[in-house]
């Protein structure tokens, strides 16, 4: 039966989440499916920078790397993601980009079995993970990256396997793998697995420590809403952190830092995966998109995020049947965006955009529209597919404007 903008807007009325948008700025008239690329600004992340720069930087300068806690904040803002991540307090840092900290992990994993030659991926896993671990293959003596498909990637894993790299939610389609059931396999292979939780974390219920994962990292600019360039984390099980070393032997990683000795000693657990100094303004900035999460529990996020997934593949079934869904329609091998091939994806997202509709084009013909349930409502869903529905029956996008790209796409 179809869905009407009073049935949605009764959703609304009854959701439990819809507080939560009040701790967002979401521009009037503006329907943002994009928080799986960039989140909205936390509000209370304005007055935090404005702290952060004015009295912290500004007025405190150096005393603050104690005086206001700065030095730990790679690791109290990684204890909140572990909440966030079914992982312990102490198992989660904050450091560098999703890439460097991917780069640490694989050499520092590769390096502790090295009589397992194998890094093993799937092909089409977002590709600045297949380039950090061909480079850190190459430069783990014996080391070497194998890229298969999906489906042959049970079949694959073996004794010569060290470490499996997935990307736990696909960034294109959404496909989500079982983590328990992957690190289960991988663990009576006798390998290790690496998660990438770009797409995951804020969004799906995650459960590492209950799931056996040993090792993952993540992005915090996505539904973090930790501002552009926020900061990554990183995920090491304790079990393995003090048997691991990073590449990147820098200061923060060192075991005393400003005893300025000559030869490295790592840190003790989690603190050895720092490099140099963090950005103290970008790890704010994350610091208050993660609070923006308290009191929210992940199987409220989740079971909103499928009553919004479900409602835009039903109103894009029946309004713009031109569009074909290529997410999974099942709950639990997907995650909290959706997916649609066009042949003109590029121009369509384009007059969306212009239409106060914005969602992501995945080259060559996708576009991807991020469901983020803390300030998305079923009538943002609703009335984003109306739009697409006045675009596509007129035409508009066929304008030459929408063909111009620009350096990001
Ligand atoms: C799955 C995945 N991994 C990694 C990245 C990139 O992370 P970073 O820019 O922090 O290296 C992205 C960015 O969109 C991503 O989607």
């Amino acid at each position: 039966m179809s869905v009407g903008l009073d049935d949605v807007r009764a959703r609304d009325a009854a959701d439990p989440l819809r507080a939560y948008r009040d701790r967002f700025v979401v521009p009037e008239g503006l329907i943002y499916l994009d928080g799986n690329s960039l989140g909205v600004l936390p509000r209370a992340t304005i007055a935090r920078q404005r702290a952060v720069v004015t009295e912290e930087w500004g007025t405190s300068l150096i005393r603050s790397w104690n005086d206001h806690g700065w030095i730990d904040a790679p690791q109290r803002v990684g204890a909140k993601i572990a909440r966030l991540i079914g992982a312990r307090p102490h198992e989660v840092i904050v450091a560098d980009s999703v890439s460097v900290n991917l780069f640490k992990l694989i050499v520092s994993a590769a390096t502790l079995s090295p009589e397992r030659p194998v890094l093993l991926s799937e092909s089409g896993n977002f590709h600045t993970d297949l380039h950090i671990a061909s480079g850190a293959a190459e430069l783990v003596p014996g080391m070497r990256l194998e890229v298969v498909q999906r489906a042959q990637l049970n079949e694959r894993i073996g004794s010569d396997t060290n470490l499996l790299l997935l990307t736990h939610v696909h960034f294109k389609a959404g496909y989500r793998f079982d983590m328990a059931e992957v690190t289960a396999r991988a663990h009576a292979a006798g390998a290790r697995t690496l998660w990438d939780l770009s797409h995951s974390v804020g969004a799906v219920p995650l459960h590492l420590n209950r799931d056996g994962a040993e090792l993952a990292v993540g992005c915090g600019y996505k539904y973090l809403n930790g501002g552009p360039g926020a900061p990554a984390f990183l995920y090491v099980a304790e079990h393995l952190q003090d048997r691991l070393v990073s590449p990147l032997r820098g200061w923060m990683g060192h075991a005393a830092p400003f005893a300025f000795t000559d030869d490295y000693v790592p840190a003790p657990g989690i603190t050895r995966f720092l490099a140099g100094t963090p950005s103290i303004l970008a790890l704010s900035g994350l610091e208050s998109g993660v609070d923006a999460f308290d009191g929210v529990e992940m199987d409220a996020l989740w079971a909103k995020s499928i009553a919004l997934f479900d409602l835009f593949a039903a109103r894009v079934a029946e309004r713009c049947p031109e569009l074909i869904c290529i997410s999974p329609a099942e709950p639990e091998h997907r995650g909290s965006h959706i997916s649609f091939r066009h042949p003109h994806a590029f121009e369509i997202c384009q007059a969306l955009i212009a239409d106060g509709v914005i969602g992501d084009f995945r080259a060559p013909d996708v576009i991807r529209f991020g469901l983020t349930p803390l300030y998305l409502g079923h009538e943002d869903v609703w009335q984003a597919v109306e739009r697409m529905r006045t675009i596509l029956e007129s035409g508009r996008w066929r304008e030459e404007r929408f063909a111009v790209r620009g350096k990001v796409t």
